[in-house]
């Protein structure tokens, strides 16, 4: 945990373990607060800009032991790339690594110098977030060599006139920035652990706390309300399927729109009878992370109330082989009345989304979005850098691009042709559940759209990019959580 704090005093005034400055590609050491700076350190910052070791690149650090006249102990300078491309995302990166490296030399307070082009509101919330998302640690179960954290404190500093808009940066930032980090705990549990049961008794107990409804549906209901889809992927597992539904009520909505969040919870993928391979299988404990951060993102949503109605489903599962297990050419009837020919049966995730749809616009979702770690050939097109977003109207999909935009998340559109539509038919049902291997991303997204029927819809498969697959300097190994950032901007701005 690390408290977040304004102060609206001149950087050399704030008494901290370090201060850290961010500092521009090629920028001099006698413009703008860099001189202020460097005559407080009596030359120190430009003799590190000189000696040409810094030069305010991503990824440049220097460390200073000395720091004259200021009251920090330790001066921490760090590359902050290009001016001109400084963002939220850069700031959020800058403020991660920043915590991420002075909590390695055992620093218990930090001040952060703002000085971005893009308002104090939001330079603080993303410094904010980039802290706290930086301390998340997949090491739960280690037992000794935990990650230790001795960093309590992070202050920001500057544009001291905006002091109520720093502050409500900072709220902000801490609920969006937690909320992730609760999707991401869940998202890393292995499968043994978490369990449907066990991820929607977490949504519960979330529920409780910020004040949610909440609605959780067993086998027998789903079975009553023609789920032979979503009940078709369960029924080879011995743990039963659920259905989580969260609602958020505003107190007074200001928008006719209900928005329904969808997100894949396949606590884990084993492929079913069309069982995946043994190597890497164990990353399949992340199939759930579309559902998690759909939770996650309900969360956020019931602190920061938006004047619009919001309904965060997940429906949740196991995709196990077995005696009762679902086979390759089995026909299921989803909750709309569609037939399913299920060709193979590691293609689950669209099975169990059918029926969720479904269930959304019954309860009356004008708007849906979902998640969902759908397809492997969304590393192949986009790799570990962009979501890959598809959906059945353009003003929709654009309005989520635009909130992914200025939530910082990368999202690249796909072509959702009808001429895809094509790939899917099926010689026995009236669609079949795979497509082949062309265009794996794009009809796996068809055969979603064809349960949200005529309901503005957007798919965003999360299969590359939920995962960070190596540890960086602002972000740990693991669970991303990525999308949460996008849902929170798209429902509250
Ligand atoms: N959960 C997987 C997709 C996945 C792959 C997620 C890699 C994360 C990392 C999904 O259920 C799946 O198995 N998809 C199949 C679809 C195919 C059978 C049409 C795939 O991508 O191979
Ligand atoms: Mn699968
Ligand atoms: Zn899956």
């Amino acid at each position: 945990m690390i408290e977040v704090k304004a102060d609206s005093r001149m950087f050399g005034e704030i008494e901290c373990d370090a201060l850290v400055v961010g500092v521009f590609e090629g920028e001099k050491p006698e413009s703008g607060p860099l001189q202020d700076l460097d005559q407080k350190v009596g030359g120190l910052v430009r003799s590190v800009i000189e000696s040409g070791e810094f030069r305010g690149k991503i990824g440049d650090v220097a460390y200073l032991h000395q720091t004259g006249t200021m009251k920090a102990r330790r001066l921490m300078l760090l590359g902050a790339g290009p001016e001109l491309e400084f963002t939220g995302e850069t700031l959020r990166r800058l403020a991660g690594t920043a915590t991420r490296l002075l909590r390695g030399k055992k620093v218990r307070s930090f001040a952060l110098l703002l000085r971005s082009g893009f308002g104090a509101a939001a330079s603080s919330e993303a410094a904010t977030e980039g802290a706290i998302l930086s301390l998340f640690e997949p090491d739960k179960y280690h037992t000794s060599e935990k990650t230790e954290n001795p960093l309590g404190l992070m202050v920001l500093v500057g544009e001291e006139s905006h002091q109520r808009e720093v502050e409500a940066g900072i709220t902000r930032g801490r609920i969006i920035a937690e909320a992730a980090n609760f999707g991401r705990e869940a998202i890393n549990e292995p499968s043994n652990v978490l369990t449907p049961t066990e991820l929607a008794r977490r949504a519960t107990e979330m529920a409780r706390e910020v004040g949610l409804s909440i609605e959780v549906l067993g086998e027998d209901e789903m079975k009553k309300l023609g789920m032979g889809s979503l009940l078709g992927v369960s029924q080879g597992s011995a743990e039963p399927a659920q259905l989580i539904v969260l609602t958020y009520e505003p107190k007074e909505a200001t928008s006719t729109e209900t928005i329904a969040i969808v997100g894949k919870g396949v606590t884990f993928d084993t492929g079913g009878i069309s069982l995946k391979p043994a190597d890497g299988m164990e990353a399949m404990k992340y199939d759930m992370a579309g559902g998690a951060t759909a939770i996650a993102a309900m969360r956020a949503i019931a602190q920061l109330k938006p004047s619009v109605r919001v309904i965060g489903m997940v429906p949740a599962t196991e995709n196990m082989p077995g005696g009762r297990a679902q086979r390759p050419g089995d026909v299921v009837r989803a909750m709309t009345g569609k037939t399913i020919e299920v060709i193979n049966t590691d293609a689950e995730g669209r099975l169990i989304l059918a029926d969720a749809v479904a269930y959304a616009r019954q309860l009356g979702a004008t708007h849906i979005i979902d998640l969902a770690t759908l397809t492997g050939a969304v590393s192949v097109a986009l790799g570990d850098v962009y979501v890959a977003i598809l959906g059945n109207d353009q003003p929709w999909i654009d309005r989520v691009m635009q909130a992914a935009q200025r939530a910082g998340e990368k999202f690249w559109q796909l072509p959702l042709d009808k001429e895809y539509r094509e790939q899917i038919k099926s010689d026995i049902a009236d669609i079949k559940n795979i497509g082949g291997r062309k265009a794996g991303t794009i009809t796996g997204a068809w055969f979603i759209r064809e349960f949200v029927e005529e309901t503005p819809w957007v798919h965003l498969d999360i299969a590359g990019t939920a995962w960070n697959e190596k540890t960086k300097p602002h972000l740990a190994i693991g669970p991303t959580a990525v999308g949460l950032r996008t849902l929170v901007e798209l429902v509250t701005t």
